[in-house]
């Protein structure tokens, strides 16, 4: 199978392609570049050959003359687009996540649950080819929903992508993981697991919504002299309206998602 294109290639639009339509309002609709396909909506229609052989940031009219800007999706528009099961990580938290885990390239990391697989597309962008990403998925069908939406994302399945129908805890089999990432109801039940399967100096990261989960997370690595320099912070992000004079934070915002808790794996002292 030919290597995926990276998604942020330079080459004109093909047959093929994932294109973000944006109209004047802002409003996002995403397309896969068909022969012969269309996009239909309130403002008509657009024919995608109309967009095959354009380069990415060009602007389309529909039928009934309102103008789309066609761009490739980022990663944080697909986070936000891709069909889910499971609630997703948003992209503010994926990019914390990323740094506070120091997920860096060429990094083995072990992923629990995979969910809709948002979280692990940005943990396989993070170690690139040379690192190495396993994620772990107890539900049958979150973890067809999550394949599909990797492989959708990256144009085929990732070489270095495993994804284990499994409960963590039962599969996690000591081997030395540089980063153990965890979205799932109970993190402080794999605390113990994750301290064999993390190699010393590994980072674990938890991603819990509520209070009482970071509490037990906490708890299960004060209790174990495995882990230290623990940390928990939440990101909050405030989206601006600018609009000439009318320069001020936006109305709404989300103001809630999850807790980020990080432990270090460490040596115990003897
Ligand atoms: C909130 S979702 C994860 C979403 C994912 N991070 C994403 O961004 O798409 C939590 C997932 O963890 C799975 N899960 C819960 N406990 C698990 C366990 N012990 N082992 C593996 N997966 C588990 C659930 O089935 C669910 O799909």
């Amino acid at each position: 199978m030919p290597l995926p294109r990276h998604p942020g290639h330079p080459d004109p639009f093909t047959v093929g392609d994932k294109v973000l339509l944006v109209d004047r309002k802002g409003r996002r609709y995403l397309q896969t570049l068909a022969e012969g396909g269309a996009f239909h909506f309130h403002s008509g229609v657009v024919h995608h050959e109309d967009l095959v052989g354009s380069p990415e940031g060009c602007t389309v009219r529909s039928s009934k003359g309102s103008s789309l800007v066609a761009v490739r999706p980022t990663s944080a528009d697909w986070t936000v687009k891709a069909p889910r099961g499971a609630q997703v990580v948003y992209p503010k938290d994926q990019a914390m996540i990323v740094q506070l885990a120091d997920v860096c390239p060429g990094a083995t990391v072990v992923e629990a649950g995979a969910g809709s697989g948002a979280l692990t597309s940005a943990l396989l962008r993070a170690v690139g080819p040379a690192g190495r990403v396993t994620s772990f998925e107890v539900r049958e069908d979150h973890a067809t929903i999550a394949r599909r939406n990797v492989e959708e994302r990256f144009g085929g399945p990732p070489p270095n992508w495993e994804l284990r129908v499994d409960d963590v805890v039962a599969g996690l089999d000591g081997s030395s993981a540089d980063r153990l990432v965890l979205d799932l109801l109970d993190p402080a039940e794999v605390v113990a697991a994750a301290a064999d399967a993390l190699r010393p100096g590994g980072i674990l990261l938890s991603y819990t919504p509520t209070v009482p989960q970071v509490m037990r997370v906490r708890e299960a690595l004060s209790n174990d002299e495995r882990w230290g320099m623990a940390q928990t912070v939440e990101t909050l992000v405030r989206g601006w309206h600018v609009d000439g004079l009318a320069v001020r934070p936006d109305h709404r915002m989300v103001a809630h998602t999850a807790f980020l808790t990080t432990a270090r794996r460490l040596v115990p002292r003897p």
